[in-house]
């Protein structure tokens, strides 16, 4: 199997920064340092309300951090405008309500297929590869593809809640009803030609399963790594989740 991409999210090292309205700690310093680590790339979110990165952050980490940067946004005229002028190497286009604490469910692109295909080409005619964040479905997938996205991102969450119990064995993930959504939505989405990535809720006692299913190509990975770095520090939660990662690949 090849190897699969891991991208870190460091929203949540500009969600502590905002707590007390300084600089420290820095989410470019984060990036930096998770590239030393082994990262492939780096996302950050740009909410509408600007809870944690800032458009100050996306600027520096698009020239401050020699990975790709991953932008994960809304599909608004605002956030359509920043992407195209600021050119990240990737889009990922998020559904979001304001009062959510986390992106809660995947892009509904089959309700917004009208309005998400000029979006998708206008990015994509920047050079922007476009990925949809969608639950692993079947009718999700088909649209991602109708519409010309180059990439899926399968939304984890569901699979994370199914198998939170602390330390499940490797067994009883791969038998979880949501791991076999997940396994025949990254078949589909790679037959149809698409890009599969995976991300949301995912820790080193769950990604396993999803790291062995061998159409995804990139994991994006942020709450549990930022929260794990507390304790361990960022090098080594990335190495770590980036070993466990290669594990199943080897
Ligand atoms: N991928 C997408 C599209 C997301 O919205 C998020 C959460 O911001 C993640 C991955 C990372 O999820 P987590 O922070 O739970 O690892």
């Amino acid at each position: 199997m090849s190897k699969l991409r891991l991208g870190i999210n460091i929203d949540h090292v500009a969600t502590l920064r905002n707590a007390r309205g300084g600089a420290h700690p820095c989410p470019v310093r984060a990036a930096l340092l998770a590239m030393e680590a082994g990262a492939d790339g780096i996302t950050a979110h740009l909410r509408e309300d600007r809870r944690h990165i800032r458009d100050s952050d996306i600027a520096r980490l698009r020239t401050e951090v020699p990975l790709p940067l991953n932008l994960e946004m809304a599909m608004t005229e605002e956030m359509l405008r920043i992407a195209l002028k600021t050119k990240p190497h990737a889009v990922c286009l998020v559904p979001e309500k304001r009062q959510e604490l986390t992106t809660e469910g995947g892009l509904d692109a089959v309700r917004l297929e009208k309005e998400l295909r000029p979006v998708v080409a206008k990015l994509q005619d920047a050079g922007i590869r476009v990925s949809l964040f969608i639950d692993p479905d079947t009718a999700q997938v088909e649209v991602a593809s109708r519409i010309g996205a180059r990439a899926v991102e399968l939304h984890t969450g569901a699979y994370a809640e199914q198998v939170s119990g602390d330390r499940c064995r490797l067994s009883e993930h791969h038998l979880s009803p949501a791991t076999c959504h997940l396994t025949s939505a990254a078949k589909l989405a790679s037959q149809l030609g698409l890009e599969v990535h995976a991300g949301h809720g995912l820790t080193y006692d769950n990604v396993g399963p999803i790291a062995a299913i061998p159409e995804i190509v990139e994991l994006n990975i942020g709450h549990f790594l930022i929260g794990e770095a507390v304790f361990t520090g960022l090098r080594e939660a990335v190495q770590r989740m980036r070993a466990l990662m290669d594990k199943v690949r080897a």
